[in-house]
């Protein structure tokens, strides 16, 4: 029977956590190997600066440092912004990549989100529609555009089986690439012990969609897309089906902006629209939480009437690569945000404890933190209808009957532009293989084409 490495015994005891072996002599083998797979790799000094700072919450900036960010209009038109873009998509300078790493718990599926059937007419899953986009970017510019997944414990095995039965959609088994987020476990909020799950497990959860960055780093998959010859990381959340994967005319301004990153925005609804809030900090590019906005912020309106702060945030980024690595190997590595969260632990008694009040410290690191640190940054408009539907909840706002609707609106706006006439009510859905954009299926349809009932156009034309 393997006994606790010494080095490890040494580490545990420097940082006051012994009790993580105390049920070492019960555990079997298997389950001592587990435990010190799981406490070889946690960084004990970090743990301890961040218990020891659990009072110093990120503090909002006052509200005097705050402005509205810049935001440029594209034009759809701009013939020469969009060649840009083209040219990087033809010179097998973009990747793509989706966060996928999340719990879903509010949607409450029992599988990863992405593999949700949210087509409303060929009940195509969300992975299916973001790697078909891919595969049409991939043929319509002639180079493959690799596809980065990233999932976490709870979501990996089960997404890297789901694209391997898919035969991942059409695209290159080379082109597709799972990264798994890392963890952090979480602290007794009263004494900075780690917590536990069990008598031989260390409570954790995943990082937080900024541990994207630190986990393509840390994987490797930053150095093999350079060395690719990826120069711009086109990111986006799984749950968005409405997402204008590596749009060209975006990519073109980023790149003619040679900025380090991109974001796009959607005007909030209101005050209290539940999005993180793009706005200037001291001049610099940042995201505020919309918890975190003081509401006298957040209602102050211009001499328009309109919202003063009106840039919400639908997380659709372009990073430059070499931005990444810097802020993923230098000094300014990604701050961790402390939670105080209610966490069912295994006790010093061996007894499982479902706390009635908050009794942890948890740690997750925030996309949006990187982008005061560029130093080079655009900023441009989009809209809900166009490119932005969350698929959140089981029911009401942000569900599966919000979003299979906003795929059906986008089909018929599109339809619309070459004077197809469609029936109210009636599910429609377009193949990001038939056609990526409005321009594309104009190519493709006309106006004789009848529609009746529910429509799917992929490659050929079905009723
Ligand atoms: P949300 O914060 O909306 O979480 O994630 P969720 O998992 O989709 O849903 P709830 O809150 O449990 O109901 C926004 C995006 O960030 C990813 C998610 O997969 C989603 O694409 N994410 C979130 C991660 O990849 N890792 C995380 O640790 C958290």
């Amino acid at each position: 029977m393997i006994a606790v490495p010494a080095p490890l015994r040494q580490r545990l005891q420097e940082h006051r956590q012994e009790h993580v072996v105390r049920w070492w002599e019960t555990l079997d083998e298997t389950a001592r190997r587990g435990l010190v797979q799981q406490l070889e790799p946690i960084d004990f000094p970090q743990i301890t600066r961040l218990y020891e700072q659990r009072d110093q919450s990120f503090a909002v900036p006052s509200p005097d440092r705050i402005q509205p960010i810049p935001v440029d209009a594209l034009d759809e038109s701009d013939a020469a912004l969009r060649r840009a873009g083209e040219e990087a998509l033809r010179g097998g300078e973009v990747a793509v990549l989706i966060v996928a790493g999340g719990q879903g718990s509010r949607l409450g599926f029992e599988h990863p989100k992405g593999m949700y059937p949210i087509g409303p007419v060929s009940r195509k899953s969300l992975f299916q529609i973001h790697a078909e986009k891919v595969l049409a970017l991939g043929r319509r510019y002639g180079r493959n555009v690799p596809l980065l997944i990233m999932t976490s414990p709870a979501t990996h095995d089960e997404t890297v089986a789901y694209f391997r039965e898919q035969r991942y959609f059409g695209l290159s088994a080379n082109d597709v690439f799972f990264f798994c987020q890392g963890t952090m476990p979480a602290l007794d909020l009263a004494s900075g012990k780690l917590l536990m799950d069990g008598p031989g497990r260390v409570f954790t959860s995943p990082n937080g969609h900024g541990g994207t960055l630190t986990a393509l780093a840390d994987s490797g998959l930053l150095a093999r897309m350079e060395q690719r010859g990826v120069r711009h990381i086109f990111y986006f959340q799984v749950d968005n089906p409405l997402i204008k994967v590596a749009d060209p005319l975006f990519l073109g301004h980023h790149v003619s902006r040679r900025a380090e990153v991109s974001s796009k925005i959607v005007p909030k609804e209101g005050p209290n629209d539940r999005l993180g809030n793009l706005v200037l900090v001291d001049g610099r590019c940042t995201i505020i939480e919309y918890s975190d906005l003081p509401d006298s912020l957040a209602r102050r309106t211009d001499a328009e009437g309109r919202l003063w702060l009106w840039a919400g945030s639908p997380a659709i980024h372009l990073f430059d690569v070499a931005f990444l690595k810097h802020v993923t190997t230098g000094p300014e590595r990604m701050p961790f945000h402390t939670a105080r969260k209610k966490v069912p632990y295994h006790d010093d008694n061996g007894r499982s404890v479902q706390p009635a009040n908050e009794n942890a410290l948890k740690f997750e690191m925030f996309i949006f933190d990187v982008l005061p640190l560029a130093d080079r940054w655009t900023v441009v408009e989009t809209s809900r209808r166009e490119e932005f539907v969350p698929l959140k909840n089981a029911t009401g706002a942000d569900s599966p009957a919000v979003v299979e609707q906003a795929i059906s609106d986008l089909a018929a706006a599109w339809l619309s532009k070459v004077e197809v006439n469609v029936p109210r009510g009636v599910p429609l859905e377009i193949s990001p293989l038939f056609a990526l954009d409005a321009a594309e299926l104009a190519g493709k349809v006309d106006r004789y084409l009848r529609v009746d009932g529910p429509l799917y156009l992929h490659d050929r034309v079905t009723g």
